[in-house]
């Protein structure tokens, strides 16, 4: 066997491959304590705590850390531990169930604040918290504040962090970091204001924009593929390709959380943020290192060269839906309009699709179409790459297509790549047809990608601040959108619900692409 060829032993189970070898962990070296505004909620139970005990599981966590909940439910230290323990047995992977010394270990680290988000005397009491943990836990006066509670309460926790001293400051013992969940905003001007409230408390360099979507291996990945290869970046460009097409597809419904989405919409959701990341990286220069800054000047550089549509051409630039009843995997589903705490006559979108053109000279008239929708036929998320077809054609004596090729950089469910290219069928004639050469992350590493919100707290605990947003790119994603988002909240949708749960969208972005990959 070669070296660096994976290798699966003929039983199946085993696996030998060399290139797991690169597969390094970091471990963190900074003490620190973690505060969690928003404890008693969804994203807590489900994502961020096991993302935290896995970190713990994985030996990456510093051996001094804590972790702080703060959120309305009143719990005692010792019942929050309890519900921790109960959410990880639920939510936790089944390789790192809570138990053992490690859980043991982990859970005398977890503490619990019950308070109101707008008294101060809360925060003085995290304060205090904070210095415990300094003095019994060795935290060193490291703070990372996760703001995971409903974006209204953002600025309150931002100006009481700062009242009660919490913010970085002159004579500080250690460091005070901050991240931010989505929505950074729900227009641009929010999202100014919002920013406004950041920036007096917490510098840029504090600040860690999350974005799931960037800790997504095969999010990564793209940079890969694009910079430490030669062979794609000479034919990435407008010479070469015809049209780049990002999809982030979901099967899933509005579920539980109508009354937050009822006012927000798949352009809010997703395009302006997830889809919008996956943009700047597919077609960004390349950076001259990869710096956290050289990356995000060269993501916010690129989407600085996006024109926003104007407003009289929204409509050709777009597409938007709504889903009605139908069938997922054989199963009734409900219309949008039938979700709990959603209006019976809503105008939100859950489908949303943009057609964009970057105004530089590696990209100058290339159409990019990006599009996210809840309730489609399959939950996909991928960038495929059209290139040009080809100038000449030789194999005359046929009528075969010749279908151009196409470069798809899958994210999810499937992690890989996949080239579309043309081949000889054998045989006598010289029939062409398109097969494909793949990639795939499982096989070829051996490994799950670990959860992006396990990496993205690792980094933020590390001070690297790559795989997060930095304000310019927020800004500029927000008036590359707002225009669309304009006409659309003006102009009531007579045709909605236009599409059916489980099919492939509505009419109308066909009518926008019909080049769109079936799901
Ligand atoms: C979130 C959106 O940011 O991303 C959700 O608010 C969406 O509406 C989710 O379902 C999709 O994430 P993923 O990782 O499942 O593609």
């Amino acid at each position: 066997m070669a070296d660096g060829v994976a290798t699966v032993s003929p039983d199946g189970k085993s696996m030998t491959n060399p290139l797991r070898a690169g597969l390094q962990t970091d471990r963190i070296s900074d003490p620190c304590s973690v505060v969690f505004f928003g404890a008693s909620g969804d994203l807590f139970k489900r994502m961020l705590l096991p993302a935290m005990y896995m970190l713990r599981v994985s030996g990456i966590l510093p051996n001094d850390f804590a972790i702080v909940g703060f959120s309305r439910t009143e719990y005692t230290d010792d019942q929050f531990r309890d519900y921790c323990k109960e959410q990880l047995d639920i939510f936790a992977p089944d390789d790192a169930k809570p138990q053992g010394a490690v859980w043991e270990d982990f859970a005398k680290r977890l503490s619990y604040i019950g308070a109101d988000f707008d008294d101060h005397n809360c925060y003085a009491k995290l304060a205090q918290r904070l210095r415990d943990n300094d003095e019994h836990l060795g935290t060193k006066g490291n703070r990372l504040f996760y703001l995971s509670t409903p974006p209204s309460l953002f600025p309150v926790i931002i100006d009481h962090l700062r009242e009660a001293d919490l913010n970085p400051h002159e004579g500080q013992a250690g460091w005070a970091r901050i991240i931010v969940e989505k929505p950074f905003g729900t227009d641009l001007e929010s999202a100014r204001a919002l920013q406004t409230t950041v920036d007096r408390v917490f510098p840029e360099s504090a600040v860690y924009r999350i974005d799931h979507y960037l800790g997504k291996e095969p999010v990564q990945d793209i940079m890969a593929l694009r910079f430490a290869n030669t062979i794609f970046e000479p034919v990435w460009n407008r010479n070469y390709v015809d049209s780049v097409q990002i999809t982030a597809a979901e099967q899933i419904g509005v579920e539980l959380r109508g009354g937050y989405y009822d006012n927000a919409g798949a352009l809010r959701d997703m395009i302006q943020n997830h889809v919008m990341n996956l943009l700047a990286l597919v077609a960004m220069e390349p950076p001259a290192s990869r710096d956290a800054d050289a990356i995000r000047a060269e993501k916010a550089k690129v989407l600085s060269a996006i024109m926003p549509p104007d407003i009289g051409d929204v409509w050709e630039m777009s597409a938007r839906g709504q889903y009605g009843p139908g069938t997922i995997d054989g199963k009734a589903v409900p219309g949008y309009r039938q979700e709990p705490d959603v209006n019976p006559q809503s105008n939100t979108d859950t489908y949303a699709a943009v057609k964009l053109f970057i105004d530089n000279w590696r990209w100058a008239g290339v159409p990019f179409y990006l599009r996210s929708g809840k309730r489609l036929a399959k939950k996909t998320s991928e960038i495929a790459v059209t290139f040009k077809p080809i100038p000449h054609r030789i194999y005359g004596e046929t009528t075969d297509t010749i279908e151009p090729n196409v470069l798809v950089m899958k994210i999810q469910p499937e992690e890989g790549v996949t080239m579309r290219f043309s081949a000889k069928v054998p045989g006598p004639k010289s029939h062409i047809r398109s097969v494909f050469m793949d990639f795939n992350y499982g096989t070829g590493f051996g490994v799950q990608s670990p959860p992006a919100y396990e990496r993205l707290i690792g980094d933020a605990m590390r001070g690297d601040q790559t795989l997060f947003t930095r304000w310019d790119a927020v800004e500029r994603a927000w008036e590359i959108v707002m225009p669309v988002l304009q006409v659309w909240l003006n102009t009531k949708d007579f045709t909605f619900p236009n599409y059916a749960a489980g099919s492939q969208g509505p009419e109308s972005a066909t009518k926008l692409f019909p080049g769109w990959r079936t799901l």
